[in-house]
C-alpha cells in the first residue's frame, strides 16, 4: 500500500482577516478554528486513501457510528510557532506521529504512517498560516490530529473503517491566569489510569475517567488533580492532562513511565533541557508522603506541571485529605521560570535548537 499524497481542496470563503485577527487579539484555548481541516480514510485492505484538506465542517455522524458507543478514539496535540523571521515551525511533530502510532497499537488502530502524520500536520498550517499568532509572546495555532472509528454497528470489535482527521485553534494560555501558579488536588481515591489499562495512550477514555475528579477538584477550589498509582495509591504519577516535575536542591525528577502515564514530549524535551542548562534530570518515584513531607521540611523547593498545552505551569498550592501545604510559597520559583524561558525559546525560535527539535513548514 502506497502512502497517499494530500490532495488541497482549500474553501472558497474563509474568515476575513478583520474576524481572524478578533480572534488571534484574544484566541483563549480550543475555541476558535481555522477555515480547514485534514481528512485521511482507512478502510481494511485497502489502508490509508482519500487524503483531502477541505474547509472546516461538521461531521455527519450515523447514530450507530461505533466511536460514539465503544469510545475506539485517539488524538494527539502538538503546536505551530511563528519564529522572529515570520516563518512557523512545529516542535518536534514525528514524536506525536509515533506516539500516535503507540496509542493506535492499544485501541487496536491502524497506525498511521509519520511521514503522513507529519503531512497532514505541515498542510493544515500552510493552508491556514494566517492563523499562526505574530512572533512576540506564546500563543500558537495549536493542532489536534486525531482518529475515529467510522464503522456503523453496535457489535463490541476493533472497526474496518477509521478516520484520521486534523484540525487547529489559535491558542493563548491554556490557564486564564497564564503562568500564575495553579492549585491542585490530590486524589487519593479516584484513579485514572491502571497497570495494562490504557493510562500511557492519549485516548478520550483517560480523559472521560479524570472528568468527575476534576469537577471536585473544582469544587474545593483546585484548578487541576494529581493522581496517584491505581494499586498502591502511593506514587504520584501525573495531572489529568500534565505530567509533574519535582525540583530539589541537587536533581530535577519526573515520575517515571510505569505504562499507567502519558510520555508527554515536553516532560522528555524537559528531561534534556535539564541538563543542558547544567541541572541533574532523571526519572524516579516520588510518593505522596514524600511530596508532603519534602515540602513541609523545604528540600523539595519547586514543583511544576508540563505539556502541549500548559506549557511550563508552577505548583502553588496542593490540597489533599491529608492536609493542605504550599510549593515554594506559592510563587513561579527559579527553576521554573529558567526552564520555561529556555523551552519557549526554542519553540518560537527564540534561541538555537541543538535538538533538531523545531520543524520549519511556511
Ligand atoms: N499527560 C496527559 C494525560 C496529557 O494529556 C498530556 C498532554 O498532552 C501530557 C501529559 C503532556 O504531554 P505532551 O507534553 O506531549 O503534551
Ligand atoms: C495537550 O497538552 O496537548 C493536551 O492534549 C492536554 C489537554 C489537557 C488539552
Amino acid at each position: 500500500m502506497t502512502t497517499p499524497s494530500i490532495e488541497l481542496k482549500p474553501s472558497s470563503h474563509p474568515l476575513s482577516d478583520a474576524e481572524r485577527d478578533a480572534i488571534l487579539a484574544s484566541p483563549g484555548f480550543g475555541r476558535h478554528f481555522t477555515d480547514h481541516m485534514v481528512v485521511i480514510k482507512w478502510t481494511e485492505g485497502r489502508g490509508w486513501h482519500d487524503a483531502e484538506l477541505v474547509p472546516y465542517a461538521p461531521l455527519s455522524i450515523d447514530p450507530a457510528n461505533m466511536t460514539l458507543h465503544y469510545a475506539q478514539e485517539i488524538f494527539e496535540g502538538l503546536k505551530a510557532y511563528r519564529h522572529p523571521d515570520g516563518s512557523v515551525a512545529l516542535f518536534r511533530p514525528e514524536a506525536n506521529a509515533r506516539r500516535f502510532q503507540a496509542s493506535a497499537r492499544r485501541l487496536a488502530m491502524p497506525e498511521l504512517p509519520v511521514d503522513l502524520f507529519v503531512a497532514a500536520c505541515d498542510a493544515i498550517v500552510r493552508q491556514d498560516e494566517a492563523w499562526v499568532p505574530a512572533h512576540g509572546g506564546e500563543e500558537s495555532l495549536y493542532l489536534r490530529p486525531f482518529m475515529i472509528a467510522s464503522e456503523v454497528g453496535l457489535g463490541v470489535r476493533p472497526a474496518s473503517e477509521y478516520l484520521f482527521l486534523v484540525i487547529a485553534s489559535p491558542a493563548g494560555a491554556y490557564f486564564p491566569g497564564g503562568v500564575k501558579p495553579v492549585s491542585i488536588w490530590l486524589s487519593e481515591d479516584r484513579v485514572r489510569a491502571v497497570p495494562g489499562g490504557m493510562g500511557d495512550a492519549k485516548t478520550g477514555g483517560n480523559y472521560a475517567a479524570s472528568l468527575l475528579a476534576q469537577a471536585e477538584a473544582a469544587a474545593k477550589g483546585c484548578d487541576q488533580v494529581a493522581y496517584l498509582d491505581a494499586v498502591e495509591h502511593t506514587w504520584v504519577e501525573e495531572l489529568g492532562g500534565m505530567n509533574l516535575y519535582f525540583v530539589y536542591e541537587d536533581r530535577i525528577v519526573t515520575p517515571t513511565l510505569t505504562g499507567s502515564l502519558l510520555a508527554g514530549i515536553t516532560r522528555d524535551s524537559l528531561l534534556k533541557l535539564a541538563g543542558d542548562l547544567g541541572y541533574t534530570s532523571e526519572e524516579g518515584r516520588v510518593s505522596i508522603d514524600q511530596w508532603q513531607a519534602d515540602s513541609e521540611s523545604g528540600a523539595l523547593k519547586e514543583v511544576f506541571a508540563c505539556g502541549t498545552a500548559a506549557v511550563i505551569t508552577p505548583v502553588g498550592t496542593v490540597k489533599s485529605a491529608r492536609g493542605e501545604w504550599q510549593q515554594s510559597g506559592g510563587e513561579p520559583g527559579e527553576v521554573t521560570l529558567k526552564l520555561r524561558k529556555a523551552l519557549l525559546d526554542i519553540q518560537t525560535g527564540k534561541a538555537a535548537d541543538a535538538h533538531g527539535w523545531t520543524h520549519p513548514v511556511a
